[in-house]
């Protein structure tokens, strides 16, 4: 008698092996998965307290009167300032600061270096897959980004921006992610500020009833919403990178247990654990669900990560306009000017054909796939150096962090001085009745084109040279077996024969 089988497009569920595929990943499906009740129970809450607490800023905010023209409020700073004047700010701003009992210092410490150990890798990871796939393939966080007008090409390069320097602030050093720090401080706004996108659009729905179907995908920003952004920034890098706990190799030559490494890249257990608890107390501050049955350890939180696969990809036509918008924009921007091929085989690379078609990417040459793997074969190869010269990887977190957050938060962004009396992460496009995002139909601008593409240049090198030195080693390895053959006979040891 056959196996049991479900399958549907893009899906298939084994009942006897509990082995379950979604689009080209397969895993096994354990208790500790979420059921479809928990996943809808997730989709109807959302983050009340910071909800509660946006509206008694915003009193006042309105209390004080308008401030300097043209400047908008600073919510954090309203916060920070009169919080003692409200029962309920003062113990919203106490639970801000507190520290959760599981929060273990040394261990966030160690995941905040994850982040610059495998920089390279960490971003071909966030933009090739976690923004061109999840942020866009989720129907319902697809739904907030495309009213949000965030992944619109005119307003990527602040967004990409802002969540780099969000980053960069919370791995910075321990300091910054502990309260008062400069990335604890930074979440608290982005906590506001995804209260202001739900408030915003939640207020458009009741003036116009349709304009954001709250039965089907829930709250905006709700719960199941941010469980699934924190797997997309915690475990993704482990899930895809990755060695989990248990793997052997013949699963990852089956794929029977998802565990391949698409970027040839093997975080040891403890450095996904530590990922992942770092992730778990952004959760907390940032008002996600922060409980022990997602993140406790790395087989929860892969658990988690496989069931928001599982249940939330399901690509519609906002997710090619989305994914579409996205490619296009970073197409030629410096200082990479990557081409269309080439971020196209890294999305098919990282993400497989079937999604891939679903979003409408094309489909690129081999030589596009050939500079990829030469990308890999460099990020592979600098993460197992660091792995056997512990000062090479001191060196490389220590210049990753100083380049970054020279780069970035100094000379960009200056996040902590409001800019143009516009505070840092706050809305860049508010929504309105009648906005929803189109293909962009901007497209680069003809000077940002550019013949020579360094970085390509350099990985397609990397892969000549590792192609090289595999046929090299091939041919010296026949050689010698040859010449030994010569000398002693070795292939009538192989082979067997009569020695007379
Ligand atoms: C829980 C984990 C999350 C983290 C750590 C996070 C992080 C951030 C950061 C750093 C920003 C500021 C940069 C920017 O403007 O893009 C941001 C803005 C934003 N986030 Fe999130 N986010 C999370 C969850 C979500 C979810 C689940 C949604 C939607 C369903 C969402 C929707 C938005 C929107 C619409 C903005 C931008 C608003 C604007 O710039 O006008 N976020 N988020």
């Amino acid at each position: 008698m056959s196996t049991p089988t479900t399958k549907k497009k893009n899906s298939n569920s084994d009942h006897k092996t509990n082995l379950r595929t979604k689009w080209g990943y397969t895993m096994q499906w354990t208790p500790q998965h979420l059921s479809q009740d928990e996943i809808e129970q997730l989709r109807a809450q959302f983050d009340e307290r910071g909800a509660e607490a946006l509206q008694r800023i915003q009193a006042i905010v309105a209390r004080q009167g308008p401030g300097e023209k043209g400047s908008k409020p600073d919510m954090f700073a309203v916060l920070r300032d009169h919080h003692e004047e409200d029962d309920f700010l003062a113990a919203y701003w106490e639970h801000l600061h507190a520290v959760p009992e599981w929060v273990d210092w040394k261990q966030i410490e160690r995941g905040q270096r994850f982040f610059a150990r495998y920089f390279v890798a960490n971003c071909s990871l966030f933009a090739f897959q976690a923004f061109v796939r999840d942020n866009t393939a989720t129907p319902g966080v697809a739904e907030v980004v495309s009213r949000t007008g965030g992944l619109a090409v005119k307003h990527l390069l602040t967004r990409l921006i802002e969540t780099f320097t969000w980053f960069i602030q919370i791995t910075h050093d321990l300091q910054a992610i502990q309260p008062g720090g400069q990335g604890h401080i930074s979440t608290i706004r982005v906590r506001l500020l995804h209260s202001s996108v739900r408030q915003r659009i939640l207020e458009l729905e009741k003036t116009r009833p349709g304009y954001f179907n709250v039965e089907k995908y829930g709250p905006p920003v709700n719960d199941l919403d941010a469980v699934h952004a924190i797997t997309l920034f915690s475990c993704k890098a482990i899930a895809l990178f990755p060695l989990l706990e248990g793997y052997t190799a013949k699963a990852i030559l089956t794929q029977h247990t998802g565990r391949h490494a698409k970027m040839g890249i093997y975080p040891t257990d403890q450095e996904a654990a530590d990922f992942i608890a770092l992730f778990r107390y952004i959760a907390y501050i940032i008002g996600a669900p922060n409980d022990g049955k997602y993140w406790a350890d790395i087989t929860k939180a892969k658990a988690t990560f496989e069931s928001m696969l599982w249940y939330e990809l399901v690509p519609n036509d906002t997710s090619k306009i989305l994914a579409q918008n996205f490619i296009k924009w970073i197409e030629d921007q410096p200082p990479a000017y990557f081409s269309l091929g080439f971020m196209e085989a890294a999305c098919r690379w990282m993400n497989g054909n079937e999604m891939c078609d679903a979003l409408g990417l094309g489909r690129p040459a081999l030589h596009h796939y050939a500079a990829f793997a030469g990308h890999n074969i460099i990020v592979s190869s600098l993460a197992w150096a660091q792995r056997i010269f512990p000062s090479l990887d001191r060196f490389v977190v220590a210049y990753t962090r100083k380049t970054l957050h020279n780069a970035l938060t100094k000379h960009v962004t200056g996040p902590t001085v409001p800019t143009n009396g516009i505070p840092p992460y706050s809305f860049k496009y508010v929504p309105n009745h009648g906005q929803k995002m189109e293909v962009d139909a901007q497209k680069p601008d003809p000077a940002r084109k550019q013949r020579i593409r360094p970085f390509e240049c350099v990985f397609m090198a990397a892969f000549i040279v590792a192609a090289l030195l595999s046929l090299g080693l091939a041919v010296g390895a026949v050689r010698m077996l040859m010449r030994l053959n010569g000398t002693f006979g070795v292939m009538s040891w192989i082979y067997g024969g009569r020695g007379d």
